[in-house]
């Protein structure tokens, strides 16, 4: 038996295998907030940040409060500042001295009036003479920086600057127009006269920020001057612009400032006097690679510490930041890390980046997986920020990590911006956006007797057919799909990790195929559609009885009328028989509608069905936005009742929620599609027959209403919910109710052995209207 050394932090010894730990991964994704955060956008520049309300809700998911949590790679300092908000210890890491002042910067207490008067005290010295630049001839710019010392500046700029070369930049000096170059001049000696050395980190942290709007890289929006930023942000590399979007360094530097107190203000309210040096925070500037070294150097506990670890790790190749941290490593007079070390800056050229990528990247990425899975206690969660278009790292990293004991259990796709990724613009590069990847440290065989052998959970004799199934699954739900919805769906789904596991170089093929738009050997066929592409099914192929049978009904009937333009009831009603009869199943044909399934893409004009392009698509963004959108707006307002709360009693309800969290692995299988629709009966229910009585139907409202993902939605989150604003006989009520209309025979007959289908008779339009419930063909 393992004995733990002494833990960090004070924490009390606890058995490796934690009580608190959880088994469920993080399955859907988070809306971002992190553009409205002060503390965030407005603090500091640091490049690669990642939105906090991301954060959050990962820490949230994976710790309790006073755990620790581990970010290797913590540049900007998100980890940490969130960590702190929500009471967790955070240890964060960081090779580049500018992420350790800035993330130091965010979470240390500071005396904001000493602050402001620091600021005064710099406005009176240099405010003045700095804003008279702009009237100074240039030969006199010229004599005063002969003054200065300015071999800081001499380092070379590499072959980093595409365009500017050309531009007579050479040198880092270069980068300066020799009127903002002054101006940072005689403000970096205001600040370095600070004496209060908290006050002048924040100071610092301000120059800094200054520093991304003084150089020649800095491109100014037309739609405002603050929106706009550094080229390598812009073009995903470093372009000078051929006009200078000139500001004054001060104006400049007051309005970072402001920003950077107030998102001082607004951390240091949250955080209040949880931070504590050493206790709760340690930061430890060194190379993730070395973690174990580094801590041990530090007096620190260096295995088995870690309850949770996320970070977002440099993928060097796609994202070079290397110039930038040059100019603040010479203006903030730091020492640049070791470039052996460092992971953003390439190992190769940009010629040979494109070609694959590099073994070296590969092998410092995973050695410091290594690094963490060490760190982590057994049992932890790891969560890595995957943000590359070349999945060869995404196989690096999946692989590799099995040698630390590190394995990976699922991935989430995380878009940056969720009500615009609904419109994705380059289909193609939608695996380019964020993907969360999962992982928890778990021997073998525990891994095994909690998420299953990977073997046993392969549903498909092969990826081939399992990507030919998806992307029916697809184009039957989307009433055909365009390119942009297919790469959404079939790329995550294709990274599943029940299905690659010792298949990935088959995944990344079928991937490859879906890149080039070669989807007619995965049984599919492209039409043209107006000004959006679409690919519908190669007539004759067999659409997979797994699939929802109202989903293939309607898609069925879609397809024909498609190609006829107009059909009678009776046309209609003959081709839908003639599928039904061809089921496995015999369905109860009295309950049996079909003007629902029609009004998704037809209309009915003179008692003849017209096909309509515009009901199709109002219908198929309504699936979009379903597929889409996420419960996490209303998380926190269940979270926020601090009403007592009293459980909610209702029988199967916890079996229904296991069972469901199965079945979110198989979203093929006929099981989570009735799951889905009974949960989808069982908020419709609450909806229709509660509105009246409980205050949180508003919240609940919408989830009817389609703008919650269902998949999202806990069972839990339901019952706090409702309970926290409604009185016990409104709970009974609610549970006679559902008992007797939505679950009634399915569960006390079977014991969940689902023999019945819950759905509202008029299918999708449950989504605007979804007033009737039914029970439908009992076996
Ligand atoms: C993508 S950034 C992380 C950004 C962070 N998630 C945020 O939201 O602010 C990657 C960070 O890894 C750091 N880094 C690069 N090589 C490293 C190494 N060997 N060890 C530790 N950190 C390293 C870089 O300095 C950079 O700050």
């Amino acid at each position: 038996m393992r004995t733990s050394a002494a833990q960090p932090h004070g924490l009390p010894n606890r058995h490796p295998l934690q009580t608190t730990q959880v088994d469920e991964p993080m399955r859907d994704y988070v809306q971002p907030i992190g553009r409205k955060l002060a503390r965030h956008y407005g603090f500091h520049p640091f490049p690669g940040r990642k939105d906090p309300g991301v954060v959050q809700a990962y820490i949230r998911h994976y710790t309790q409060p006073d755990q620790t949590v581990l970010d290797v790679f913590g540049g900007g300092g998100v980890t940490a500042r969130e960590a702190l908000i929500l009471r967790r210890r955070a240890i964060v890491m960081d090779i580049n001295p500018v992420a350790e002042l800035v993330t130091r910067a965010s979470v240390l207490p500071v005396d904001l009036e000493k602050l402001d008067s620091a600021f005064q005290t710099i406005a009176r010295e240099v405010a003045e003479r700095i804003l008279a630049i702009d009237e100074m001839p240039a030969a006199e710019i010229e004599r005063t920086l002969g003054e200065y010392d300015l071999s800081f500046l001499s380092g070379e700029i590499h072959t980093l600057i595409r365009r500017g070369a050309a531009r007579g930049i050479r040198h880092l000096i270069d980068l300066h127009d020799p009127r903002q170059l002054l101006g940072l001049l005689l403000l970096r000696d205001a600040i370095r006269a600070e004496a209060d050395d908290r006050i002048r980190l924040m100071l610092r942290v301000a120059f800094s920020h200054t520093l991304k709007y003084a150089t020649r890289m800095f491109k100014a929006k037309r739609t405002g001057y603050w929106a706009g930023d550094s080229s390598v942000f812009l073009h995903f590399a470093y372009v000078v612009p051929e006009t200078l979007s000139y500001k004054n360094v001060w104006l400049i530097f007051e309005h970072v400032f402001a920003n950077v107190r107030k998102g001082k203000a607004e951390a240091q309210r949250l955080i209040g006097d949880f931070y504590q040096e050493g206790e709760t925070f340690s930061f430890i500037r060194g190379s993730a690679l070395n973690l174990q070294q580094e801590l041990a150097a530090r007096g620190l506990p260096a295995n088995e510490f870690a309850d949770y670890c996320i970070t977002d790790p440099p993928y060097a190749e796609v994202i070079q930041y290397p110039l930038l941290f040059s100019i603040w490593y010479a203006w903030l007079d730091v020492e640049a890390p070791a470039l052996e070390q460092d992971l953003t800056v390439p190992t190769r050229s940009e010629s040979a980046r494109r070609e694959g990528i590099s073994e070296e990247f590969v092998r410092k990425l995973t050695a410091s997986i290594g690094a963490i899975s060490r760190a982590l206690r057994t049992g932890g969660w790891l969560t890595l920020f995957y943000q590359h278009s070349n999945l060869s790292y995404w196989k690096a990293i999946v692989e590799g990590a099995g040698e630390y004991d590190l394995r990976y259990v699922n991935l989430v796709p995380q878009p940056q911006n969720v009500k615009s990724f609904a419109q994705v613009k380059h289909p193609f590069k939608a695996i380019a956006g964020t993907l969360m990847l999962n992982l928890r440290k778990l021997p073998a065989s525990v891994h095994e007797a909690i998420y299953g052998r990977p073997e046993n959970r392969i549903l498909f004799p092969s990826l081939h057919k399992f990507a030919e199934l998806e992307l029916q699954r697809v184009i039957v739900e989307y009433l055909g799909a365009p390119t942009d919805v297919i790469a959404y769906h079939v790329i995550p789904a294709l990274l599943n990790p029940n299905l690659v596991s010792g298949k990935v170089q088959e995944a990344v093929d079928l991937i490859e195929l879906i890149r080039e738009q070669d989807l007619e050997p995965l049984g599919a066929e492209h039409v043209p559609n107006g000004e959006k592409d679409l690919w519908m099914l190669k007539p004759g192929v067999e659409i997979d009885p797994a699939l929802d049978f109202y989903d293939r009904l309607r898609y069925h009937l879609f397809a024909f009328l498609r190609r006829q333009k107009e059909a009678t009831q009776l046309e209609l009603h003959a081709t839908a028989s003639e599928m039904i009869a061809s089921e496995p199943h015999r369905m109860q044909t009295k309950l049996f509608e079909l003007a629902p399934l029609l009004s998704e893409f037809a209309e009915l004009q003179d008692g003849n069905w017209h096909y309509s392009p515009e009901a199709r698509r109002r219908a198929v963004q309504m699936r979009l936005l379903l597929a889409r959108s996420s419960a996490d707006e209303l998380r926190p307002v269940f979270f926020q009742a601090d009403t007592a709360l009293l459980p909610l009693r209702m029988q199967g309800l916890s079996e229904l929620s296991s069972r469901y969290s199965q079945a979110v692995d198989r979203p093929l299988s006929g099981e989570y599609r009735t799951l889905q629709n009974l949960l989808v009966a069982v908020l419709t229910t609450i909806r229709d027959r509660f509105s009246s009585q409980l205050t949180s139907v508003s919240a609940i409202g919408p989830l009817a209403e389609g703008i919650v993902d269902l998949r999202n939605l806990e069972l839990e989150d339901l019952s706090l919910g409702l309970i926290s604003h409604s009185s016990i006989e409104d709970a009974v009520q609610l549970e006679t109710t559902l008992a007797k209309e939505v679950f009634g025979r399915v569960f006390l007959n079977s014991g969940i052995m689902f023999t019945g289908l819950v759905r509202p008779l008029e299918h999708s339009s449950w989504l605007r209207t979804g007033n009737h419930i039914t029970l439908l063909g009992q076996e």
